[in-house]
């Protein structure tokens, strides 16, 4: 469960890129971060993670606040980033146990789980690969596979689905889905309104800092537009 209460950021002085946000994401629930670009998405991510300081208001991780308790909040989360570039000089397998020593999983899981990951995105034979030498869609599957790694309570993914080919992007979803599903918490931004309608409980759109809606599909539609596509409605809340 996240819990982000009152929140603003502002990167200049006199102006907002995120503006007192007030966001619950539920335990077993898929939640979508939908904004245009510049919206303040990734903002929001950055300070949920503890990337960047929160000027106003708190998030709280199951309970832990990322301001006060962030190494306890920290643990209850895994993260994917907006960028997989790092780490570039790591091999594959280098980067994902530094990953398997910081979140403390023991040596008899690791191996078992990096297999399980790796095969399952299709990176193992390119473990022994510096990052450097991966594809877009490589580099993004290895960070994913680092932020599962620890099977972590709470997923926060930035664009996750950003290069991946559609097998991964596929199994992707499925997993969030399982997840959800086991009653843990996903919370993801896209740009892709489709694959919002049909993977998340809930979404809610950011425009300029301010969130401007929060609810279901149909909630919106009934909200908005019923008759209108998808793409039209989001470009009708977005310019209000
Ligand atoms: N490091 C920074 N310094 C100054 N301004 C920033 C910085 N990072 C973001 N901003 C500004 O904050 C606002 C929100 O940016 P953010 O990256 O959160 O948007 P986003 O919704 O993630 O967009 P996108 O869909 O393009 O990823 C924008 O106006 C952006 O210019
Ligand atoms: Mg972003």
């Amino acid at each position: 469960m996240i819990e982000i209460k009152n929140v603003s950021k502002s990167y200049v002085k006199g102006k907002k890129s995120v503006d007192n946000l007030e966001l619950e994401i539920k335990d077993g629930e898929i939640f979508g971060f939908l904004g245009p670009n510049g919206a303040g998405k990734t903002t929001t991510i950055r300070m949920i993670t503890g990337i960047l300081n929160i000027d106003e208001g708190d998030i709280l991780i199951d309970g832990k606040s990322i301001k006060n308790n962030s190494l306890e909040a920290k643990k209850n989360f895994g993260f994917v980033p907006d960028s997989p570039d790092m780490f570039l000089k790591l091999k594959g397998i280098e980067y994902l146990l530094f990953m398997a020593d910081i979140c403390d999983i023991p040596q008899d899981k690791r191996k078992e789980r990096i297999e399980e990951l790796t095969k399952k995105f299709e990176i193992y034979n390119q473990l022994n690969n510096q990052i450097e030498s991966y594809s877009h869609g490589m580099r993004q599957k290895i960070v994913i596979c680092g932020a599962l790694l620890s099977e972590p309570k709470n997923w926060i993914l930035d664009e996750p689905m950003t290069g991946l080919d559609p097998k991964s992007s596929y199994d992707l979803k499925e997993m969030m889905r399982e997840h959800a599903k086991a009653g843990k918490t996903v919370f993801f931004s896209t740009h892709i309104l489709e694959v919002a309608e049909k993977l998340c409980d809930r979404v809610g759109i950011i425009n300029n800092g301010k969130l401007v809606f929060v609810g279901t599909f149909e909630e919106m539609k009934q909200k908005f537009k019923e008759e209108a596509s998808l793409e039209k409605l989001f470009l009708e809340i977005t310019e209000r």
